[in-house]
C-alpha cells in the first residue's frame, strides 16, 4: 500500500476507534467467566496478592499462591477456602531468584496444570533517597519488582500462547509512570515492569495471539502498610486508595481484560499533562501535587519480630 493509500485508511480507522471508544464509554462491560481458571498470584500472603486472591476465590477460580513468606500465604489459603475457593495451592517461593522461580513454576505445572492467569504482584520498596539506598536492596527491588516478571513469564507464557488462552497481569504502580522524589530504584522497577508488561502485550498481538491478554495496573498509593507514613497534599484529587477498593477495582480491570489501569482516575490527566508540557510546568505542577514530600514521612512496613 502506499503512504497516501496508508495515511488515509490510519487516519479513518483513528475517527473509528475515537468514536468506538466514546460508545462503549457509556456500555457496561463483559465481563469473563474465570471459573475454573488457574489463577496464580505472586505476593499473596498480605496486602493486595491477599484480597485479589479473595475476590477470585469467591469467583470460582482454582489459586495458586506464591509468596516468600510461608505464614502470610498459608493465612490467605484459609481465607480463600472460607470464600468459597475448593482449591487452593500455597507455594512458598522466593521471586527475587530465577532459578527458585523456575523450580516452584515446575511443581506447579506437574502438581496443579497449566497457569491461564498470571499475576505478578509481590513488591517491595527501599523507601529512601538513592545515594542512602543500600546497593542490596537496590538490587533486590529490580529482582522482586520486575525480573521476577520476566522469570514467571518465561514459564508459564509458553503454555498460554499454545493454547492462545491466558492473561499476564502486572501490578505495577504510578510510580511507573511518572518519577518520584525519594522513589528512585523503586519507580526503575516499575517503569521496567510497565515496558516489559506492555511489550510482551505487543508481541502477543503481532504474533496473532489475541487470546493471550494483558492488563497493566498503575495505583496510587493503597493503604495496605507498604508505604505507611506517606502523605497525600491534596486528597479529595489524589486520595490514598482502601485496600479493599483498590483490589476490587484491580480484579474487575482483569474480568474487562482492559489493558490500563490508572487509580484515581486523576491520575490520568496528570500524566496526559506530564507528556504535553514542558519540563518547567511539569515540574511546577509536580510540587503542587506534593511530589517532592509524597516520601518525607516514610516508615513502610514495620516488620514483626
Ligand atoms: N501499597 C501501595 O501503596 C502500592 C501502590 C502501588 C503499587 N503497589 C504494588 O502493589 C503490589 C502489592 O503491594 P502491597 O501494598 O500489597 O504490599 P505488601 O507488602 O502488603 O505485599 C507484598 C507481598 O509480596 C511478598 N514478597 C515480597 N518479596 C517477595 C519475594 N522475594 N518473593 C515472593 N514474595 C515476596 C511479601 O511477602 C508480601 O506478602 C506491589 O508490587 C507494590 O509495589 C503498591
Amino acid at each position: 500500500m502506499n503512504f497516501f493509500l496508508e495515511t488515509l485508511k490510519v487516519l479513518f480507522l483513528t475517527i473509528y476507534l475515537l468514536f468506538e471508544s466514546i460508545i462503549l464509554w457509556f456500555i457496561p462491560s463483559r465481563r469473563k467467566n474465570v471459573s475454573g481458571e488457574l489463577v496464580l498470584i505472586t505476593g499473596a500472603g498480605s496486602g493486595i496478592g491477599r484480597l485479589i486472591s479473595l475476590e477470585f476465590a469467591r469467583l470460582g477460580a482454582t489459586l495458586v499462591l506464591w509468596d516468600i513468606n510461608e505464614e502470610g500465604n498459608k493465612e490467605t489459603s484459609q481465607l480463600a477456602k472460607k470464600n468459597g475457593a475448593v482449591r487452593v495451592h500455597t507455594y512458598t517461593c522466593d521471586c527475587s531468584k530465577r532459578e527458585a522461580v523456575y523450580k516452584v513454576a515446575d511443581q506447579v505445572k506437574k502438581e496443579v496444570g497449566d497457569i491461564t492467569i498470571l499475576i505478578n504482584n509481590a513488591g517491595i520498596v527501599t523507601g529512601k533517597k538513592f545515594i542512602d539506598s543500600p546497593d542490596t536492596l537496590v538490587e533486590k527491588t529490580m529482582q522482586v519488582n520486575v525480573m521476577a516478571h520476566f522469570w514467571t513469564c518465561k514459564a508459564f507464557l509458553p503454555a498460554m500462547m499454545a493454547s492462545n488462552h491466558g492473561h499476564l497481569v502486572s501490578i505495577a504502580s504510578s510510580a511507573g509512570l511518572i518519577g518520584v522524589n525519594g522513589l528512585a530504584d523503586y519507580c526503575a522497577s516499575k517503569f521496567a515492569a510497565v515496558g516489559f508488561a506492555e511489550s510482551v502485550g505487543l508481541e502477543m498481538l503481532a504474533l496473532g495471539k489475541t487470546g493471550v491478554k494483558t492488563t497493566i495496573v498503575c495505583p496510587y498509593f493503597i493503604n495496605t502498610g507498604m508505604f505507611d507514613g506517606c502523605t497525600t497534599k491534596w486528597p479529595r484529587l489524589m486520595p490514598i486508595l482502601e485496600a479493599d477498593y483498590a483490589s476490587k477495582k484491580i480484579v474487575d480491570a482483569i474480568l474487562k481484560e482492559q489493558v490500563y489501569l490508572v487509580m484515581p482516575r486523576s491520575l490520568y490527566l496528570i500524566f496526559a499533562v506530564k507528556n504535553m508540557m514542558s519540563v518547567k510546568l511539569g515540574v511546577l505542577l509536580g510540587d503542587y501535587f506534593g511530589a517532592f514530600h509524597f516520601m518525607d514521612h516514610f516508615k513502610g512496613r514495620v516488620k514483626k519480630d
